[in-house]
Order: C-alpha cells, then sequence, then structure tokens
C-alpha cells in the first residue's frame, strides 16, 4: 500500500512537472525581476452593499468563496471596464473627494465614511501580460499598503482579503496566470471604516510589484543581515531564507556578497552542498567581515549592498540585493542615546503620511522633500506614527541620514496582531534608519494597567525574539508609575507637562526613556493674532493647554535631563483631520512645525536655532501692520548667536542677551519700513534678518525645489508659488486666488496652501459619469436591415423584455434575426462632454442605433467590444433610444454565459482649470512628470497680477532624482 502510494505520487510529481515545465529558458527562468506595476489601472467606486453599484460583484451563483476562479461582477477578467477612469498608482480617493461637514474629523472631513456609502469602496482593475517564457517561473503580487479592507483577484481567482490599510502583502499568483497573454487583477477596497483618528485616505496608495523569481529563490524580505563593530572590523551576521516552491527537490549553493557604494566587491562567502525539499524553506547563516567599515550615521549616511546569489549546479538561479548599513547604537539609562558610541540628543518629529494636494498618495520623490525639511530644522529622528510606513519612507531615510521609530498600528497578541508586528519588523529589519520598534500609542483602554503590561511584555518579548538589534518601546500617555509604564525597555513619554519623568527614572533607574510625543503646539502658519472665529491661531510659540508644555519649554525639559534621551515634536508637518482645536470647517491639524506643503512656520526656526549647526536669526512677525501705525506688535526673534539686535529703520530698539534654548522679545511700535535683526556670536556679527513692509501684489513667482526631473512618470517638483509686489518683495499677506496651466511633459496632481481651513479642491480632474442601457426589450426580426424599430421613436411598448429565457441554438434558429431596444437617460449638462458609447457585443453580427443615427453597422462578435464617440447633435437631455438590430448569441449549455448587457454610456467632463487661493502669501504646486522628455512650462495667472512662468525640464539622461532607488 505504501509502496503503491509512492509510485502514484512520484507520477503525479513528474507529470505536474512535464506539464509545468515547458517553458524553460534558463535565461529567463534564473532572473529576478521586481517589477513596479502603477501605471494604467482603471478605477471606478463601488458600494458597500448595494450590488448594482457595486458592479455585481458577489451576485453569482458561485461567488468568489464559492469555487475558485469564479470572481464575477468588476471581479471577472471578462468585465468591461472601458467607461472607468485610468488612474496611475499611487493614488488615493478620499483626497479627490469634496469636503463635507457630515464627515470624520479624523479624515478632514472629505466625504467619505459611513455617511457617504457612494464614495466609500473603490475598484482597481488592470491588465498586465505575461509572456510565454515565464511558465515555470514564480510569480506573485506584492502591494506596499492599500487603504484598507482589499480583497484581491487574479482572473477571477481569489487570492485573499488584506483588513489593514498599513500592512504590506504578497500573493503567489503563479497558478493562475495565462502565460502567453492578458491577465486581469481586480482589487476592492472599502474605506468606510477608520483605523486611526487622522487622515489615512482611501485605496491603492503605494506602490505595487510583479515580483518574478526561479522556484528555489530567497523569500521576500528573506534576509537578516545584522552587524557588530569592534575596533576597525565589522562583523555582518547574514540570515538568508530560501524557498523551494519547485516540486522537486533542489541542491544548491549560496554566496554571500558585500559591496561598497561604489559598486565594488568588498568580501564574500559561500555556504555549499545546501538540500531543500518540495515547499520547504531554510534560514541560512553566513558570517562576513568588512574591514575599516564606513558607518551608517546621520550626518553621513554610508550604505552598503549585500548581494545573495543562490546557485544551482554552478548557475546562478537568483540574485537577491538588500542594502544595508554599519553602525551601533545603544541606549543608556541615564546618559540617553548613542549611535556609533557617540552621543546623540534626539531631536525628532512625529509624522503621518499625507501631503498637501496629493493625500496619501506620495510619489517617493515627495518622501526625500519631507525627509529634506525636516532634517533642514536639525532634525534627526522621524517617528511613523502610528503605523508602519511605506518602504519608500525608510529607503528615504535609510539614504538621507533621518532614525526611525518603526510604529506598530494597534497594541495586542493574538496570532493576527502579533503577525501584524511580525511582518512590519521582517520587512523593515535592516533599514539602518531603525532603531527602535515602536509598539503602540496611547493605548488609553490598556495602558495604565496590568492588562496593557501583560501585553507590551509579550510583544516586547516577541519583537526581540525577531530582531534583538533593535529596541523596543511604546508612546505612553497616561499617569506614570503603573500599566507599560514600568514594563516598556524605552519608555515612550508622551507630554510630561503632567508627568514627573525624575521620579519615574528614580524609581526605575534602568530603564531607558525619551519623548515620543512632546509640544503639541497649535499655530497658523504666517497669522500672528488669534482669532477664534477664523480658526486662526497666532504663530507664537504657547503652550496648547494646561496638559501640554510650548515648543520651548518642552525643549529645553529634554535638554535638561541627560537621562531623557531627547524628543520628538507632535508634529513634524500639519496633516488632514485632528482639527484641534476647532471642528469644520476646520479640515486640518496645526500642530506642525511646518504646515500641509512644507512650508516653514516660525516654530520650525526655534528648531533651527537650538538643534541644526548653522548660525540662526528669524525674525517674527512680518511687517505689513496697515492700521496699526503706534500700536505694539510683539516681535519674537529665534537666534542661537549670543546676543541679537533689533532695528527699526535704522535705530537700534536695544541689543539682548540669548539664554540657551530660548528667545527674544521687544514690542515695537509698528511704523512702517525695516525691522532688522543683527546676531552677534564672540561680538561678530554672525547672522542677519530683515522683514520689509511691502506693498500690494503685483507679479506672480513661481520657484520649483529643483530645475529639472527624471522623465519617468513619477518624479515631481514642488513648486512654491508667490507674489512680489513692484520693488519685488514678497508679499506675505497675499491671500490671491491663482490660476495654473501647463504644457510639455508635465501635468499638475495636487494643490495646496496649508490653509487649515481651506475647502478647496485638491485636485481638478476630469470627471466621469456613466447611463446605464436600462429596459431593454426584444422582437423577433427578419433581416439586419435598417427598419421602422430601429428608428428612435418607435414604439415598443407592447415588446416582451429581454432576455427573459435563455436562447439555445433551437430558439436561436427560429427567430434568426432579433431587435433589442433599450434606453439611457442623459442628465443635461452634457454640453461639455466626450460622450461614447462602449458597447458590449450582445450578438454574433448587430447593427446598433443611437437615437435612430447608425452608429455600426454589421458589427461581428467582440469580446472586447466596440465604442462609439456620440455626436452630440444627436442626443438629447432625458430619454435616449439604443436599438440593435442582431443575429443572437445562442447557449450550447444552460449554464453557459452569454452577454446580455449591451454596455453603458460614459460621459467624460473635461478637467477644470487647476487654481489655489494663497495662503499667508504661498501656495504649492505639485507638478509630475509625465514619462516623456522636454521642457514643462508651468504658467500662473490671476486677475490685475503680472503672470508667472516656470520651466522644469523633465530628462531622461543623467538625472538621479531623490526618489529613485
Ligand atoms: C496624542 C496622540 C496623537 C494626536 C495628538 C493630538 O495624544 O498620540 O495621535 O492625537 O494627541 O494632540
Amino acid at each position: 500500500m505504501y509502496f503503491k502510494l509512492k509510485v502514484n505520487f512520484c507520477l503525479t510529481l513528474i507529470l505536474f512537472s512535464v506539464s509545468i515545465a515547458r517553458a524553460q529558458d534558463s535565461a529567463v527562468l534564473n532572473q529576478r525581476e521586481h517589477i513596479k506595476i502603477d501605471f494604467d489601472w482603471r478605477f471606478a467606486l463601488g458600494h458597500p452593499y448595494d450590488t448594482n453599484k457595486d458592479f455585481n460583484n458577489g451576485t453569482g451563483y458561485f461567488s468568489y468563496l464559492a469555487k475558485t476562479g469564479y470572481g464575477d461582477g468588476a471581479a471577472a477578467p471578462g468585465f468591461d471596464d472601458r467607461a472607468w477612469r485610468k488612474v496611475d498608482l499611487p493614488h488615493d480617493w478620499a483626497v479627490e473627494l469634496g469636503f463635507d461637514k457630515r464627515g470624520s474629523a479624523s479624515h478632514g472631513f472629505k466625504a467619505i465614511g459611513r455617511h457617504f456609502p457612494d464614495s466609500s469602496v473603490g475598484w482597481y482593475r488592470k491588465k498586465f501580460n505575461i509572456p510565454a517564457a515565464d511558465l515555470g517561473r514564480h510569480i506573485s503580487i506584492a502591494f506596499d499598503g492599500v487603504f484598507r479592507n482589499s480583497i484581491v483577484w487574479v482572473n477571477g481567482h481569489y487570492l485573499g482579503t488584506e483588513p489593514s490599510g498599513y500592512n504590506s502583502f504578497e500573493y503567489d499568483i503563479s497558478a493562475y496566470l495565462n502565460y502567453g497573454g492578458d491577465n486581469v487583477i481586480a482589487v476592492r477596497v472599502d474605506a468606510t471604516m477608520e483605523e486611526g483618528w487622522f487622515y489615512e485616505g482611501a485605496g491603492i496608495y503605494r506602490h505595487v510589484w510583479l515580483n518574478k523569481t526561479n522556484p528555489l529563490h530567497v523569500a521576500s524580505n528573506g534576509t537578516f543581515v545584522t552587524t557588530q563593530v569592534s575596533a576597525n572590523t565589522a562583523n555582518v551576521s547574514v540570515l538568508a531564507t530560501v524557498k523551494n516552491d519547485d516540486i522537486k527537490a533542489r541542491q544548491f549553493n549560496i554566496v554571500q556578497t558585500i559591496v561598497d557604494a561604489q559598486g565594488d566587491t568588498i568580501t564574500k562567502s559561500e555556504v555549499k552542498d545546501l538540500n531543500l525539499m518540495p515547499f520547504n524553506s531554510q534560514e541560512v547563516n553566513t558570517g562576513l567581515t568588512v574591514a575599516d567599515p564606513k558607518l551608517w550615521s546621520i550626518e553621513t549616511p554610508y550604505l552598503y549592498k549585500l548581494i545573495t546569489t543562490v546557485k544551482e549546479n554552478g548557475a546562478v538561479v537568483d540574485i537577491y540585493k538588500t542594502t544595508f548599513g554599519i553602525r551601533t547604537i545603544r541606549f543608556d539609562a541615564n546618559e540617553g542615546f548613542f549611535l556609533n558610541g557617540k552621543h546623540v540628543e534626539i531631536k525628532g518629529t512625529d509624522n503621518h503620511q499625507d501631503h498637501a494636494g496629493v493625500g496619501t498618495a506620495m510619489p517617493d520623490a515627495l518622501q526625500d522633500f519631507r525627509i529634506s525639511v525636516l532634517k533642514s530644522l536639525g532634525s534627526n529622528a522621524y517617528r511613523c506614527s502610528h503605523n508602519p510606513p511605506t518602504p519608500e519612507l525608510l529607503d528615504a531615510c535609510d539614504r538621507m541620514g533621518m532614525l526611525v521609530i518603526d510604529e506598530n498600528r494597534e497594541m495586542g497578541i493574538s496570532s493576527t496582531q502579533l503577525n501584524d508586528l511580525k511582518r512590519l519588523i521582517i520587512r523593515d529589519r535592516n533599514h539602518p534608519s531603525v532603531i527602535a520598534w515602536s509598539i503602540g500609542n496611547e493605548e488609553w483602554g490598556i495602558e495604565n494597567n496590568v492588562t496593557g503590561a501583560r501585553i507590551a511584555i509579550t510583544m516586547q518579548a516577541f519583537a526581540k525574539s525577531i530582531d534583538s538589534t533593535r529596541y523596543t518601546t511604546a508612546a505612553f500617555s497616561g499617569g506614570v508609575g503603573s500599566g507599560i509604564s514600568n514594563v516598556l525597555e524605552v519608555m515612550g513619554y508622551n507630554y510630561v507637562a503632567n508627568k514627573n519623568t525624575d521620579e519615574h527614572h528614580k524609581q526605575y533607574p534602568n530603564q531607558f526613556s525619551w519623548g515620543t510625543e512632546e509640544g503639541s503646539t497649535v499655530t497658523t502658519r504666517g497669522v500672528y493674532f488669534d482669532d477664534s472665529t477664523a480658526h486662526r491661531l497666532m504663530a507664537y510659540d504657547r503652550k496648547q493647554n494646561n496638559d501640554f508644555l510650548s515648543l520651548e519649554n518642552g525643549w529645553k525639559y529634554y535638554a535638561a535631563r541627560p537621562y531623557l534621551a531627547g524628543m520628538c515634536i507632535w508634529t513634524g508637518f500639519d496633516y488632514r483631520g485632528e482639527p484641534t482645536p476647532f471642528g469644520w470647517p476646520s479640515v486640518e491639524s496645526l500642530f506642525g512645525m511646518v504646515d500641509a506643503c512644507g512650508f516653514l512656520k516660525d516654530d520650525a526656526w526655534y528648531l533651527r536655532s537650538w538643534w541644526a549647526d548653522k548660525p540662526v536669526v528669524h525674525l517674527v512677525p512680518h511687517w505689513n501692520w496697515k492700521g496699526k501705525e503706534g500700536q505694539p506688535i510683539r516681535v519674537v526673534v529665534y537666534s542661537n548667536c549670543d546676543e541679537v539686535e533689533l532695528w527699526l529703520n535704522g535705530k537700534s530698539l536695544g541689543k539682548k542677551i540669548m539664554e540657551l534654548n530660548g528667545h527674544l522679545e521687544w514690542q515695537v511700535a509698528y511704523k512702517p519700513g525695516v525691522l532688522t535683526a543683527t546676531g552677534y556670536k564672540n561680538g561678530v556679527k554672525t547672522a542677519t534678518d530683515i522683514v520689509k513692509t511691502t506693498g500690494d501684489p503685483s507679479t506672480i513667482a513661481l520657484q520649483a525645489n529643483k530645475p529639472a526631473i527624471n522623465a519617468d512618470k513619477e518624479d515631481i517638483a514642488l513648486v512654491t508659488v508667490n507674489t512680489n509686489d513692484k520693488n519685488g518683495l514678497q508679499v506675505p499677506t497675499a491671500g490671491n486666488e491663482i490660476t495654473f496651466s501647463i504644457t510639455g511633459p508635465g501635468k499638475i496632481i495636487g494643490v495646496g496652501n496649508g490653509d487649515n481651513t481651506s475647502l478647496e479642491p485638491d485636485k481638478y480632474l476630469e470627471r466621469i459619469s456613466t447611463a446605464p442601457i436600462g429596459n431593454l426589450k426584444e422582437k423577433a426580426a427578419d433581416s439586419l436591415a435598417n427598419k421602422a424599430e430601429l428608428a428612435a421613436e418607435y414604439d415598443d411598448s407592447t415588446w416582451p423584455n429581454a432576455f427573459r429565457n435563455w436562447r439555445g441554438e433551437k430558439q436561436g434558429m427560429a427567430s434568426k434575426t432579433m431587435v433589442y431596444r433599450g434606453s439611457f437617460t442623459l442628465p443635461g449638462d452634457e454640453s461639455s462632454a466626450t460622450i461614447t458609447y462602449y458597447y458590449q457585443s450582445i450578438g454574433k453580427i448587430q447593427s446598433v442605433y443611437v437615437n435612430g443615427n447608425l452608429v455600426g453597422a454589421n458589427l461581428p462578435q467582440s469580446n472586447d467590444g466596440n465604442s462609439f464617440r456620440l455626436d452630440p447633435s444627436w442626443l438629447h437631455a432625458g430619454r435616449n433610444t439604443i436599438a440593435i438590430a442582431a443575429i443572437p448569441l445562442t447557449k450550447v449549455h444552460s449554464w453557459d454565459n452569454i452577454n446580455t448587457n449591451p454596455g453603458l454610456v460614459q460621459l467624460l467632463y473635461p478637467a477644470p482649470a487647476w487654481k489655489r487661493k494663497l495662503f499667508s502669501g504661498l501656495a504649492q504646486v505639485i507638478v509630475q512628470s509625465t514619462g516623456e522628455a522636454g521642457e514643462i512650462v508651468l504658467t500662473a495667472t490671476s486677475q490685475d497680477l503680472k503672470r508667472g512662468e516656470l520651466i522644469i525640464n523633465a530628462s531622461t539622461t543623467g538625472l538621479t532624482a531623490p526618489g529613485k532607488k
């Protein structure tokens, strides 16, 4: 019996191998490909419960969970998505929506969520080709993150559901593919529910990849590089997980090679004669040594590459690359944090993952921009509050030298929750920037009790079991001395105003600690008087209320206590949602050191003074106070000079001595003119800031953060828009509405201005609406030729509904030709729209008429459908008729599906002109490459102002955009 079974099994394996191993051009099979598939998706809004509006998904006899391959409605491979919008990823549909008072304050009052079922579910579809030569490769589809509750099908096969909007996930699709032809991915995304209390976006807002490898390959995220530095050497230890997804055993060697930043090989090591049975995996340990290692640091973020090569019988079957850094990290309970043995004060910011104009759909270059803005403040640490970040953010931090606290979403110890933490750690553990895993944030229900303590102990030990080289922390808001505050490896204080950290440190002298949130100041950029009616809060630093410290007092508190490793400010950037202390119509938070565009608020200059190392003098406020002549204006100076002298119109208003980590203030009777602050170090004039009273706006000025971008459909330029007066002085108070147009190989993907109350659109897009063909009736006819039944107003009231009975061959013979009549309704506002009829064959041969006009004659059946641009003069508001004379489709079996849907009419309304008001003098336009090389010209116009024009070069050569790996 055993023998027979074994023989059968072997036989099956042999047959199976023969059938799937046809392809095998080893050059293809042995090449690893990591292909970004962000472009040319189709998108449409579905519905959480109205199946008609949800493209009839899940309505078939076998819905998607019943039998494999039966994904129906929009999940079916043949679904007609031609009328859906074309989109590229990353894509956030929430940011495209309008604002609505009934929306959630957490999500910035965008019209999404429970009250908005029509805009809370989104469908994505994409066709992609898989070459015949790929047969035999291991192919998977990997999502960096989809918000949220995504269901994925490939070619109608259900692959899985990922509830969280923050996890990266991957599905093996090798078995489902059509090799040598088209394939379809369908993704249903349900953003009805929130996961956080801040703006989270909606949709496939991170990259999607196709991964192709040999069935014997290094697993995804399958390497773990750790380093130990002693004297002038680094011992590099590599754990590589090799997977055999083949149906036969494989024998192989593993070669580990380390190359430096120039690509030169430094060291190599081989582990030989490894064996893997089918569907097994193995962790292979290799030790390597790097002499005179260049250490990764904040100032010089040096990166090495590990190249893992899998070899079989001398042939290379897989090459997997891992970027890593060599550095040491250490906390000390009394002295704080050390990087490479050097004390580093943590000067961090907390950040969410959205930006003006684009929401959570951030091009990679935007990650770089945001990190560079934070670095320019002297910040050296970034806390990913409160969720796993996109991998590209961590890549940017690795490249640019920014320490990272990588945060888990929700605390818990169920297998699902621990698995989420595990996925985060396994994905991110080679990033040198990551110094700590944060297991959670302000878990109010448990953080102060024994349940919280138990959960924290388990989660930390679990995290250590996967990566013992990083520290574990959590952000804690409660009263210290209980719950998780006593069990955290690195205690994370959220707001020390009401906490006695000295006492806590005395009680737990061996516990490491830092500030995971501090500051919480709420300020409006460029505004210097409170106006709660207008939801404006002055930009001078102060505490929000008695639960918080001001920025300055917060920093002084941390700077004075060596046992505290430093602090993270709530927040670096303003973000959508949480419009504290206001509600509607405020749609953004005001906590940032910079606004949602990255424009500096004055608090940012406080940080530049005490966090960065360049001499700083910064004057607050602007000097445009028409109507306040003679009245006292509060003048604040941020500086790291020893003394600062203030001058108004050439007259000294006195010199003051700067206190460490402080600021200086004067009350100055307003007189238009020139306010100057001069900073002295050791008695020598070191830095100056000047603000001048300006005239009214006269010209528009545009400035890009870089003169050229890569012509790669991804790279962006961030354009600052402002106005100048007739003397060329920038007007800090301007609020003009500016209209933008663009020519050349670029497009605008978002606009913003940092105004927390702006309800202007973030995007100006083409709009699509569709008119289904309804009331379909039928009647037998004797030919396809033009006849009375095809006329616009033919009376079909006595005709039966079409397709009531299935049409078999027999019946098909009896009625050789049919006339079908139906109608669609136009709203009456279509004068600007392009109107297209996307027809799907309901006959073997057919002629199609719209309001009696022949649009397609004798069309053969087509799986791809036909499309007809409709002449507006044929159409009118209200009911329009469709008539189709067809030789009908017939079924061979009763269970055959034949198409009974003659398609729909799409109305495509052109995008309105892009525009944005300036806020406190500034706005931002994000310009993205459309792929071709050439000159992109951005033009800005506004009534009574001289237009602005900016040229950005899109180049295919020589550039390395910061966002590129
Ligand atoms: C903290 C919380 C943050 C944010 C902030 C607003 O308690 O961790 O996510 O909500 O408050 O003040």
